[in-house]
């Protein structure tokens, strides 16, 4: 689907809106009804969900992680669930991923920084636009900012008001996540991501001026592998963003390519600003090796990271989606070999985990079949066990 997104829905002059609306964006929603699309956004409240000293701070925190050898931990939801207690969550969240960071670092020694999959991942980008139901099409689930979850044509219609409901869910997660800085001297800052992906809603949040334009809607955006075509609309916000920003890249990305992306994403070649997150697929790993001798010939500074889950989805043979820990944990491995071969450094990992006793990735070819234990909104993820058995993959 490339949807043009709507000039109208954003201030022009602010937000340098018409030469991003030229340009190619994938994976937007057919709105049913653009004016209360632009209604909603209008009405939604205007204060930064994060502010630009945050956005610095983790800018040189990245910049000192490159030079120091730590390592980088993003962890979280495939999409987060904002219909339950959002704020009880959030805490049992941020409790799990910092026993993940503990776990990391108590093994490798490296200092970790913890990102979590959080306070905005609302929105996803599907290979289907429909999926068939009882024999008849509906449009494909797109995360809470846009339709609901429930295989019905009515749930799956995108409804504007969404965005509003999900704009207060990331209110309350960053409250908890403020509260979690403040609690403690042991506390480490826990930064917030998201794909940044549904562009009427995010660039609701750009904020011109400084060294470059402030996306208040999360610290650390994401460029997801759908919508990372480099003459496209994600990849020229991202371009002008003062936050980190990331970009996953999938086995059919020409080397070429990647490099463009990086010449493009960190001209000054600054150490922390660029990250890639490489989601290859166990089987499909090799094709990092080109990508990353062309990326050096272009950039010094990138950050590499391995999401060992998207490019290892199958289908169980009960029908569920799953991963198998086993092929998650090989291509994590493959991903450390071939930097370390390469004279290049891995940086950390990119995983979708949950603090919840699930059982959505198989574990020793048991696939998922009970339902009660496979609870996911979308991708399946790993359990705390499962977690931690995928950390230990990582050599120090
Ligand atoms: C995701 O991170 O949930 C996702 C959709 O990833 P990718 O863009 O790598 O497929
Ligand atoms: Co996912």
């Amino acid at each position: 689907m490339t949807a043009r997104a709507d000039p109208d829905v954003i201030d022009f002059e602010e937000l340098e809106w018409e030469r991003f609306s030229r340009l190619p964006a994938e994976q937007q929603p057919e709105w049913p009804d653009r004016e209360e699309l632009r209604t909603n956004l209008r009405a939604l409240p205007k204060h930064d969900l994060v502010t630009r000293e945050s956005v610095d701070e983790l800018r040189r925190e990245l910049a000192g992680l490159d030079a120091a050898g730590g390592l980088i931990l993003q962890i979280g939801d495939c999409v987060e669930d904002i219909d339950g207690e959002v704020s009880a969550d959030t805490r049992k969240k941020l409790f799990f991923f910092e026993r993940a960071r503990e776990h990391l670092s108590d093994r490798t020694g490296r200092d970790v920084l913890t990102v979590g999959r959080i306070a905005g991942q609302y929105a996803k980008p599907r290979s289907q636009e429909h999926e068939t139901v009882g024999g008849a099409p509906i449009p494909s689930y797109r995360g809470p900012i846009v339709n609901a979850p429930w295989p019905t044509e009515q749930a799956r219609r995108p409804s504007p008001a969404r965005i509003a409901y999900a704009h207060a869910a990331a209110q309350v997660s960053y409250q908890v996540l403020a509260d979690h800085r403040r609690a403690g001297a042991g506390n480490r800052p826990i930064w917030a991501s998201h794909e940044m992906l549904l562009l009427d809603y995010e660039l609701r949040f750009l904020r011109r001026g400084g060294p470059g334009n402030h996306l208040a809607t999360t610290h650390w955006p994401w460029i997801g592998a759908r919508t990372n075509r480099i003459d496209g609309a994600h990849i020229a916000v991202a371009a002008t963003l003062n936050n980190p920003v990331s970009v996953k890249l999938g086995p059919a990305t020409a080397p070429e390519e990647a490099a463009g992306l990086a010449a493009v994403l960190n001209p000054g070649d600054e150490p922390g600003r660029l990250t890639f997150i490489a989601r290859m697929g166990h089987r499909g790993i090799d094709a990092l090796r080109p990508i990353v001798r062309a990326v050096h010939r272009r950039v010094e500074h990138v950050n590499w990271i391995s999401d060992p889950m998207h490019g290892n989805t199958v289908k169980a043979a009960g029908g569920l989606k799953t991963r198998h820990v086993e092929h998650i944990a090989a291509e994590l491995r493959s991903f450390q070999e071939i930097l370390a071969e390469e004279g290049r450094r891995p940086a950390g990992l990119h995983l979708e985990a949950t603090p919840d006793d699930v059982y959505e990735c198989a574990e020793d070819s048991r696939e998922p079949e009970d339902r009660t234990r496979y609870r996911t909104l979308l991708d399946p993820r790993l359990n705390p066990e499962q977690t931690t058995r995928v950390l230990d993959q990582w050599s120090a």
